[in-house]
């Protein structure tokens, strides 16, 4: 069915056109590619993988809860709002709230398509062509993915949000290249991985939980991707371009912390908008998400070298400044890993199930 059809908000625009004005850089230099990129290059190619093989699509979501996240995890739980709300409502609730998720990383993840399109384009060095080229089959997969299990397994969809619409068009519109870098493969590629990562630790359904963890493990190469480019690249910037981008960062880690409240969920079921955002700014909920964004961002931030005074000053307010030294290579390298065990654990149950097959059918043989 068409998409149109399952958006339960009005879709204003159903294409978003946006004047960008790249610049285009070809580069006859072949043969000077860097071995960290080029080796990442390699584990992109080697890694790659068809949603329609690796994922069994016949499993299905539940009825009252979709993806099995337990409520704990709305941010509005527990408050006298929610006490009041029957089981219906509650219902209702979750199936909205975790569609319009997935919504959001289906459009999140068009927006990266499309970025990843353009650093091709415009990066001035060829094993990062090389290597964006691999990242927009990736995010063309992500695409697919998503459309599938909101296509099939949900209802219903949620039009893109004006906070998600203004980050991406913030990215699209700047014609140098490193900020579409800085503001996908950083920024927007760390709240992904903050959201990805909730549904695949907490989710009880094993559909759900499966596709965030195979999504995310191409995640953590694109986020390697982005910090290995911007290390190379901004110690070599005057201290009034450095600024620039410190203060984009500075701009867009407050977005996405205070922005992104799900204020269309709640207007769906019919609640307060205003009463949910309150309560949601403050739930212990919200808290846990923005620590699980922060320790996705800001250790690449000071890695890259945009680490002025500026920028721990902010994130000092932002209360995210201990998060500075967490571990990001053992983070992405658990990422990677969780998926590896998942195809594992479904690799265990196939030939646990054949050979409960064959054990019957050897059974009723010898019963004949
Ligand atoms: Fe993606
Ligand atoms: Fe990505």
């Amino acid at each position: 069915m068409s998409t149109e059809l399952k958006y339960i908000l009005p879709v204003e625009q159903t294409n978003w056109k946006i004047d960008g004005k790249n610049e285009v850089v070809f580069r006859w230099e072949y043969d000077d590619g860097r071995d960290d990129l080029l080796k990442l290059y390699e584990k992109g190619k080697q890694q790659q993988w068809n949603t329609n093989e690796r994922i069994d699509w016949s499993q299905n979501l539940g009825e009252e809860n979709p993806m099995g996240i337990p409520d704990q995890a709305i941010a509005i739980w527990g408050s006298d709002i929610w006490n009041k709300m029957t089981e219906k409502e509650k219902i209702e609730l979750r199936r909205n709230g975790q569609a319009w998720q997935i919504s959001q990383f289906l459009h999140g993840e068009q927006g990266a398509l499309i970025c990843t399109a353009k650093i091709v384009e415009q990066v001035p060095h060829m094993d990062a062509k090389f290597y964006a080229a691999t990242q927009v089959i990736d995010e063309a997969r992500h695409v697919e993915t998503y459309s599938r299990l909101l296509h099939e397994k949900f209802e219903r969809a949620f039009p893109i949000t004006g906070p998600l619409k203004s980050l991406l068009d913030n990215i699209i519109t700047d014609s140098r290249w490193d900020f579409t870098y800085l503001g996908m493969q950083v920024l927007i590629e760390g709240l992904a991985l903050a959201a990805f990562q909730r549904i695949r630790d907490q989710a009880m359904n094993p559909l759900a939980a499966q596709v965030n963890a195979y999504v995310m493990q191409d995640e953590a190469r694109h986020v390697a991707f982005g910090r290995l480019s911007l290390r190379d690249y901004y110690p070599q910037l005057t201290e009034a371009e450095r600024r620039e981008r410190e203060e984009f960062v500075i701009e867009g880690s407050y977005h996405m912390r205070d922005r992104f409240m799900a204020e269309e969920v709640w207007e769906s079921v019919g609640l307060n908008k205003k009463d949910c955002v309150a309560i949601a700014q403050a739930s212990p909920a919200m808290g846990h998400f923005r620590t699980r964004l922060f320790s996705r961002i800001v250790p690449i931030i000071k890695d890259i070298g945009l680490w002025s005074p500026r920028v721990i000053d902010a994130y000092e307010k932002m209360g995210a400044l201990d998060l500075a030294n967490a571990n990001t290579a053992e983070m992405l390298a658990n990422d990677g890993k969780v998926a590896d065990d998942f195809d594992a654990r479904i690799a265990w149950q196939q030939q646990e199930a054949a050979k409960a097959v064959k054990a019957t059918i050897g059974g009723a043989a010898a019963a004949e």
